[in-house]
């Protein structure tokens, strides 16, 4: 199919208004992305013929809801090539995805002695969770040092990868550096040594195709707030064998296969971690995500995205006083684009920007030990996605340049 990326805005009602007396240019999409009607009418369509609880009521509203919230992990299962649909586990989002992992799984496996490999640009979501597990089973937390060019330093990665590491996490794409990881080469190496991989893929998903299973990956974690979905779900997929050892993490209504006095069990994959009413509205709106996703097609997204960055990176780079973080082979990165312009606090320049009706990111990005390590307090960070265009590269470069001269030379 070919896509007009300049018309696809359209399909996102938000972002046609004036921001500031500027048309609005949306740049902030490794935080939250906007969702399409498609999106937004899945969910009022649930809400107005099907609402009612799910795997409970006998009634037709109960098993609609049910077979539209059990379709949508059907969907998930399929964009991510998982096996089955017991190895796709919704949670409220990647944060909490992580947090299961290490608080069941690595509960179950991480003994005295053992170490925990991350890295230095890994989220907060994927270095507390960890930090807390350590501490817990006095294991140790290892970092994987980062190249001159912000990519994990795989040899450091390699000889770090020792008979004493259990786990291996590591987010598939940084949200600062924009980054891609080589995952498969993780698992290889790993799977070697009888430990884990845990991948956070919350700036990968919305991005790239993904197969977990070609990833070899044995947890991958995301969010559907990143990639066009509602806020309050992700998933957390699994490999079956893996999920079937682990306890739940909540307890529970709808987890339980019987309960008595003083002992219950659980119901079987995926539900036995699935306690409470779970978020119907949005899974069914994240299925509607992902086949908005699917109908462009995730190849062309890269494409897209792609010829973005290729397109205003030598503008950016022809900027005197622009600091880029991240790796300068565009082949090695997505559309996530971190800055700071010399002599400017990276919130002024967000602001200035947003003056500009240009919406970018300005702090630590949920990455502090990513910015003591690049030595900088906090960046700037515009993230491109699918429904930006040349026109919103250009309206971005000429914000930095109005940014700067305001800043430093002041008002003419
Ligand atoms: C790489 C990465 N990991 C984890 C998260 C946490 O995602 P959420 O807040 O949706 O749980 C984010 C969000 O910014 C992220 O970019």
């Amino acid at each position: 199919m070919t896509v007009s990326f300049d018309q696809l805005k359209q399909d996102f009602p938000i972002l046609d208004q004036i921001v500031n007396d500027e048309p609005l240019v949306y740049l902030d999409n490794a935080a939250t992305t906007q969702k399409p009607l498609a999106v937004l009418q899945a969910i009022e369509t649930y809400y107005h013929t099907s609402n009612a609880n799910v795997h409970r009521g006998v009634h037709t509203l109960g098993e609609r809801a049910t077979s539209q919230y059990e379709g949508s992990r059907t969907v998930v299962k399929d964009f991510i090539n998982a096996n089955e649909t017991a190895e796709v586990l919704f949670t409220r989002g990647t944060t909490t995805s992580l947090n299961w992992v290490a608080k069941s799984f690595g509960e179950l496996v991480i003994e005295p002695g053992d170490e925990i490999l991350i890295s230095y640009m890994e989220h907060h979501s994927n270095i507390i969770p960890w930090q807390q597990l350590a501490k817990k089973k006095q294991a140790k937390l290892v970092y994987i040092e980062l190249t001159d060019q912000g990519q994990l330093d795989m040899d450091d990665a390699k000889q770090k990868i020792t008979d004493k590491t259990k786990i291996v996490s590591i987010s598939h794409v940084s949200n600062v550096l924009g980054v891609v990881n080589p995952i498969k080469q993780l698992a290889d190496w790993i799977h070697e040594k009888n430990g884990y991989l845990v991948v956070d893929g919350a700036q990968a998903v919305p991005h790239m195709p993904v197969d977990v299973q070609a990833l070899n990956a044995d947890f991958y974690a995301f969010s559907g707030h990143k990639m066009l979905g509602p806020t309050g779900i992700g998933v957390l997929y699994g490999k079956r064998a893996l999920l079937e050892q682990m306890e739940p993490v909540e307890f529970g209504g709808e987890m339980i296969d019987f309960v008595e006095e003083q002992d219950s069990t659980w119901k079987e994959l995926p539900w036995k971690f699935e306690a409470g009413t779970p978020n119907i509205a949005g899974a069914i709106g994240l299925a509607a995500a992902m086949h908005y996703l699917n109908t462009i097609g995730m190849e062309t997204i890269v494409q897209h995205e792609r010829e973005l960055v290729e397109y205003v990176m030598p503008k950016l780079e022809a900027i005197e006083g622009l600091t880029l973080f991240g790796p300068e082979d565009l082949r090695f990165r997505t559309g996530v684009i971190s800055f700071n312009i010399d002599g400017v606090h990276p919130h002024d320049v967000a602001t200035a920007m947003d003056m500009e009706g240009v919406a970018v990111r300005a702090g630590h990005h949920c990455a502090q030990p990513l910015m003591t390590y690049l030595n900088q307090a906090a960046t700037a960070r515009a993230s491109f996605y699918l429904y930006n265009t040349k026109a919103d590269a250009d309206k971005f470069v000429e914000a930095i340049l109005a940014t700067k001269e305001f800043f430093l030379n002041g008002f003419n």
